[in-house]
């Protein structure tokens, strides 16, 4: 069964296509915002700007066309409201020109069916970290159980935010990555870890804070050990209560090798496997809507129009998931 994903949450449109086989297609555009954070009204209009395009190039990169589509999945949440009507609007207007069904997905549910179906993972506890969400998921009697999570902001939020502090545009992330990658040397800061949740707010305080007084290279390599310890200090925790041998990371701040490194090196001394998704399936992407759509399809879930609508606070442990992982 082949399925066109749409992906319009935050900063990126993103378009995949897939079947049971093969990833047919993954292709995005992100809106790049000239100063500060994402602007919600610029980022859906940038969405909306580029939709035609990327569905046209997403289909060039298959043998078959649009017609040929079994179903149109999109993110329905959760997410910034104005980028999410975006992929609704969307998606409705493929399945009544296609005559093919709708499905609405959850985003985060995406990121993890994604990272199972593009590693070795099984059924693991995941570490999913974006910059809106934070959370430690594991599936247990038919339900992702969020298990631990972030008190206040997420950790890739964190990132971007001090970031454009030190001065460096959005996505943050790989800027401090960089920069940290300078020097060996910590400082010492809070260590923002309380039972399996975890929070970045303070942190990210304490280190603007010190902006002035201590080398960039030295503040972002201090916050990555941190915050990077205290989410997989949190997973080990999960891990341990869930008797879990697998762990899979996932989202945005997925693609950074010291937090690879790290999971690596906890799971390997609880004698238990590390996965992580290529960097193109960890980043926000089309072809994880496609999939999560594929799946929920094969196992006869379909979203009428009345219940179409975007959901922006939309949490995974919601969902009840009635489909194999
Ligand atoms: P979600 O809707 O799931 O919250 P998102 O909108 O944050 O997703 P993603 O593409 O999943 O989008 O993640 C983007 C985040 O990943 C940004 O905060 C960015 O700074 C961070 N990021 C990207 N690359 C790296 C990296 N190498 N190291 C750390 N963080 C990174
Ligand atoms: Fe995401």
């Amino acid at each position: 069964m082949k399925v066109l994903g749409i992906e319009s949450t935050a900063h990126t449109l993103g378009i995949g296509i897939v079947d049971e086989e093969e990833i047919h297609a993954n292709v995005k555009s992100m809106f790049e915002p000239e100063e500060g954070g994402i602007h919600p009204r610029k980022a859906s209009e940038h969405h909306y700007q580029h939709a035609l395009e990327k569905i046209n190039e997403a289909e060039a990169k298959t043998d078959f066309q649009l017609e040929d589509l079994d179903a149109i999945a999109f993110s329905q949440g959760p997410g910034i409201p104005q980028c999410l009507d975006v992929g609704a609007v969307l998606a409705r207007t493929l399945s009544k020109k296609y005559e093919i069904p709708l499905i609405g997905v959850n985003h985060c549910l995406a990121h993890i069916s994604i990272g199972i179906r593009t590693t070795e993972a099984e059924n693991p506890t995941t570490l999913y970290i974006s910059g809106g969400n934070s959370q430690i998921l594991d599936l247990r009697s038919g339900r992702y159980r969020v298990v631990g999570e972030t008190l206040d902001i997420a950790l890739g939020n964190a990132l971007d935010k001090l970031a454009r502090k030190l001065g460096y545009p959005h996505p943050g992330g790989p800027e401090i990555e960089r920069l940290a990658e300078e020097t060996d040397e910590i400082i010492e800061m809070s260590y923002p870890i309380k039972g399996m949740d975890f929070s970045f707010s303070g942190l990210t305080t304490e280190a603007e804070r010190k902006i002035d007084q201590v080398d960039d290279e030295v503040l972002t390599n201090s916050f990555q050990e941190h915050a990077y310890s205290a989410a997989v200090e949190a997973l080990e925790r999960a891990m341990a209560q869930e008797e879990s041998t697998e762990a899979l990371l996932t989202g945005g701040v997925a693609m950074n090798s010291r937090l690879r490194e790290m999971v690596e090196l906890m799971c390997e001394q609880r004698d238990a496997e590390a996965y992580f998704p290529p960097h193109e399936f960890c980043m926000d992407n089309g072809a994880m809507i496609a999939h999560q759509g594929l799946i929920e399809l094969k196992a006869g879930r379909q979203t009428s129009i009345e219940n179409s609508s975007k959901k922006p606070n939309w949490r995974p442990d919601q969902v009840e998931v009635e489909w194999g992982i």
